[in-house]
Formats: C-alpha cells, sequence, structure tokens
C-alpha cells in the first residue's frame, strides 16, 4: 500500500527569472524542490535578495515559474486562490473603513450574506484579541493591532494556506513576541498550512516546524532544518539554544559568501569600465 500523502505545497524544480532594465537575466530561484505538508509551518530565512519573496510569490501564484512547477493540493498554481491568503507586512488595510469593516471586505467578496458575516467577522476580530476595538479606523490603532486586523480579515475567510511575508518586521519586539504566541495558539486552532519569511533567524525557530535557509545569486535553498521542540518553546532552552546556534552558523557561512560573491561581481564591474555601483 502506498502510505505517501500528496503534500499541500509542492515545489519541483521551480525557476523564476528576472529580466532587469539593462537586459541582464536574473535567476532569483533556481531548480528549488521542497514539499510542504498540510498543517506545516515552515519559515523561509536568508540574506536580503535570495528570493524568499518569490518562492512565497510563487507558492501565492502571484508569479509564474519559468521553470518547473509550483502545485498545492496537487494543482498546479496558476494564479491566486481566496483559500490561500498572502499577509504583507504592511498590513494592507483600507484605512477609510473600520477594523470591522476592513474584515468584513473578505467575506462579503466571497458572497456571504451580512448576517453571517458580521458574525464571522466579530470572532475573527474577537480570536486576536479586537474585539473591543471592531469601531476603530486603522489611524486609530498601533502597529500591532493593525497587524492583528490583517490577521483577523484573513482567517475570517478560512483559508487552509496562509502566506506570511515578513509580517511582524515593522512591530516592536515585545508587540512581535506577543503576535508570535497568537499565531502559532492560531495555527493549533484550525490546522492552518502556513510559509513564513522573517529576517529574524530567532523567530523562525520559534514558529517554525521547518527552517529553510536559502542563499542568493541565483537564489537557492541550502539547508533546511527540522525544529523537533515541543510546543511552546522556552527561548531560553538549552534545545533552543542549539537550534539557534546551527541556524545562525549556518546563515553566517552564506551571508560571508554572498558578501565576497558582491565583492568580486563590483570589482569585475569596475575592471570592465563600470563605476562598480
Ligand atoms: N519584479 C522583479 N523584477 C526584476 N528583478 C526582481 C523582481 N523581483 C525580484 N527581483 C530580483 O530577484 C531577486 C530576489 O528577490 P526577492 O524579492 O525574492 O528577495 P528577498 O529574499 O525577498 O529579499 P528581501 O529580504 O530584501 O525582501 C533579487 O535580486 C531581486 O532584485
Ligand atoms: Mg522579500
Amino acid at each position: 500500500m502506498n502510505n505517501r500523502r500528496t503534500p499541500k505545497i509542492s515545489l519541483v524544480n521551480a525557476e523564476k527569472t528576472y529580466r532587469s532594465s539593462s537586459g541582464e537575466t536574473q535567476t532569483a530561484l533556481a531548480k528549488a524542490s521542497l514539499d510542504i505538508n498540510e498543517g506545516e509551518f515552515v519559515c523561509l530565512v536568508g540574506p536580503s535578495g535570495c528570493g524568499k519573496s518569490t518562492v512565497i510569490n510563487l507558492m501565492a501564484g502571484f508569479e509564474k515559474p519559468n521553470g518547473g512547477t509550483v502545485t498545492i493540493d496537487g494543482k498546479p498554481v496558476t494564479e491566486p486562490d481566496p483559500d490561500h491568503i498572502m499577509l504583507f507586512q504592511d498590513y494592507g488595510l483600507f484605512p477609510w473603513k473600520s477594523a470591522l469593516d476592513n474584515v468584513l471586505f473578505g467575506l462579503k467578496c466571497r458572497g456571504i450574506r451580512d448576517q453571517e458575516a458580521k458574525q464571522k467577522a466579530l470572532a475573527a476580530l474577537d480570536s486576536v484579541g479586537l474585539a473591543t476595538y471592531a469601531q476603530r479606523h486603522p489611524h486609530e490603532l498601533s502597529g500591532g493591532m493593525k497587524q492583528r486586523v490583517s490577521l483577523a480579515r484573513a482567517l475570517a475567510v478560512e483559508p487552509s494556506v496562509l502566506f506570511m511575508d515578513e509580517p511582524f518586521a515593522a512591530l516592536d519586539a515585545f508587540t512581535k513576541l506577543h503576535l508570535q504566541d497568537e499565531l502559532l495558539e492560531l495555527r493549533k486552532k484550525r490546522r492552518l498550512t502556513v510559509v513564513f519569511v522573517t529576517h529574524d533567524l530567532e523567530e523562525a525557530i520559534y514558529l517554525g516546524d521547518r527552517v529553510v535557509l536559502m542563499a542568493p545569486n541565483p537564489g537557492r535553498f541550502v539547508n533546511i532544518m527540522d525544529i523537533d521542540l515541543a510546543s511552546p518553546r522556552n527561548r531560553t532552552d538549552d534545545r533552543f539554544d542549539h537550534y539557534r546556534k546551527q541556524l545562525f552558523t549556518a546563515f553566517d557561512l552564506v551571508h560571508r559568501e554572498s558578501s565576497q560573491m558582491n565583492r568580486a561581481l563590483v570589482t569585475e564591474s569596475i575592471q570592465q569600465g563600470g563605476s562598480g555601483i
């Protein structure tokens, strides 16, 4: 009997190239393969420009691969799907709508009727601790609250996949820690599959079942680390520290290699008569 399950999300030799304004082809992602199971929480980390957003945009259907395949539930991803929601760093809220109306917007777009939509929206705001802020507008909310509204809007439509591109990067340290815990709670209740991009290595170890380290030029997966720690995780624990050291060491190597490569490119450009900049 074949016990292999279809992965929730699958990248097989997925490739993405861009052409720059000067006509050069840049490989943002080179033949990348990765299977993500249903209910898994996968974090993508790596230096700036290594292709993290490219990967998540391919999975979410905002970009198309130039080669290979990207599938969700076994079907090729061809466009954004309302069952797979993307959450950005800049909240994406309508400033003229209240928190409630922002959450209602997504539900109404899906044709859910007024009364049911309102119940779902209020329940979603409640699940992120904002039930009493439903009538406030974005400018009356803190950054953390805005990101919570954005999370409530995403969760209200009960997606099976949540893509998050540095969602907590603009928040202060305390708000960030708090939202990390809230996200883990919500994910546990709903069996969500989460793909989460972050610059923060510790955040990746705290949240992820797996952490995928990427390297640039060309963008690729260099290290996939299983984080075998029970939940809730403790940042001061020895085993947490073990993963922290492993990931920082691997990241340091990638970082040094990419800096060396950048220096070599600048030197080459200067030798060819360019400014190097
Ligand atoms: N629309 C585009 N046109 C041309 N090049 C692009 C485009 N989008 C991304 N790139 C290039 O592809 C590479 C990967 O970009 P990407 O945005 O995926 O990186 P990233 O890892 O998300 O970086 P950051 O951490 O800074 O957000 C970069 O070199 C970038 O310049
Ligand atoms: Mg990015």
